[in-house]
């Protein structure tokens, strides 16, 4: 895994999170035609979506050969306050001219088990058809992670942290009981570059805690994301970083590969 790239402030992060995005978004079209990427949750990625939105950003990428998917998404109607599919329409889909075929949207309204049989058959499909490839290869997957060490909706102790099969699962927030649908480390994993952005104090904990002890997923969720072939990055502010060794600041963007 490659140092993880610390910047001063979450604007910061997020316009190295927007840069990334540009960056791997015109090598994927350059070298295959598509790009293809699932967004993550939560609320750090907003304010790098809504830049994404913006003229200097939106203006830099042909919409029509985005593929936007979601790492999770709550079990809850589709512009639910809670929802992560309503939070990427707000702050980026909205604004852009992406085609609505384009947007692989999570179907929170249906019965969890129903929702996630229903996202695994969009998946597979997609990327044997359009990508002719029978793993998950996205371009991109951005990641969130959680005080808890949680990342997407792979929360500690979940049976989901060691899914090795199925792309798409139901599964329940261990505090709430939210049900909610998440990808799994075998779809998660298969990606090309796999980063994740994590901002504030309240992560620094769960940051050192991931990137400096031993493997232990069933505790440490977040440390069953290592790619098989792609890269790893870590873009975190310096309030998230704040408990590391590591105190360079970096505001290069991690090179694309
Ligand atoms: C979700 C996300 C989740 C999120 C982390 C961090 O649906 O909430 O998938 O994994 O990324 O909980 O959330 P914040 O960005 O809101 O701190």
């Amino acid at each position: 895994m490659n140092e993880p790239h610390i910047h001063p402030t979450s604007s910061s992060l997020a316009r190295a999170a927007a840069d990334l995005f540009v960056r791997l978004c015109d090598r994927a079209l350059a070298t295959q035609g598509r790009f293809v990427v699932a967004l993550a949750g939560g609320s750090t990625p907003r304010e790098a979506y809504q830049l994404l939105a913006t003229e200097e950003y939106a203006s830099e990428i042909d919409w029509s050969y985005v593929y936007i998917f979601w790492g999770d998404e709550r079990c809850v109607p589709a512009d639910h306050a809670e929802s992560n599919h309503h939070m990427a329409r707000e702050a980026l889909l909205n604004h852009i001219p992406i085609p609505v075929s384009n947007i692989y949207r999570i179907p929170g309204e249906l019965a969890p088990q129903q929702a996630a049989d229903a996202y695994e058959h969009t998946l597979r499909d997609f990327f044997k058809r359009r990508v002719g490839s029978t793993r998950a290869r996205f371009d991109l997957v951005l990641l969130g992670l959680g005080a808890d060490a949680h990342t997407a909706s792979l929360f500690p102790g979940s049976p989901a942290v060691h899914e090795r099969t199925r792309w798409a699962m139901a599964v329940a927030h261990p505090q709430t009981g939210q049900a909610r649908i998440t990808l799994t480390p075998p779809a998660l994993n298969a990606g090309a570059t796999v980063a994740f952005l994590v901002s504030g104090e309240d992560k620094a904990a769960a940051v050192k805690r991931v990137l400096t002890e031993p493997p232990q997923p069933d505790v440490l969720p977040a440390q069953i994301i290592q790619p098989e072939h792609g890269q790893l990055l870590w873009l975190l502010d310096n309030a998230a970083a704040s408990q590391l060794e590591v105190k360079c600041v970096d505001f290069a963007v991690p090179e694309a590969r």
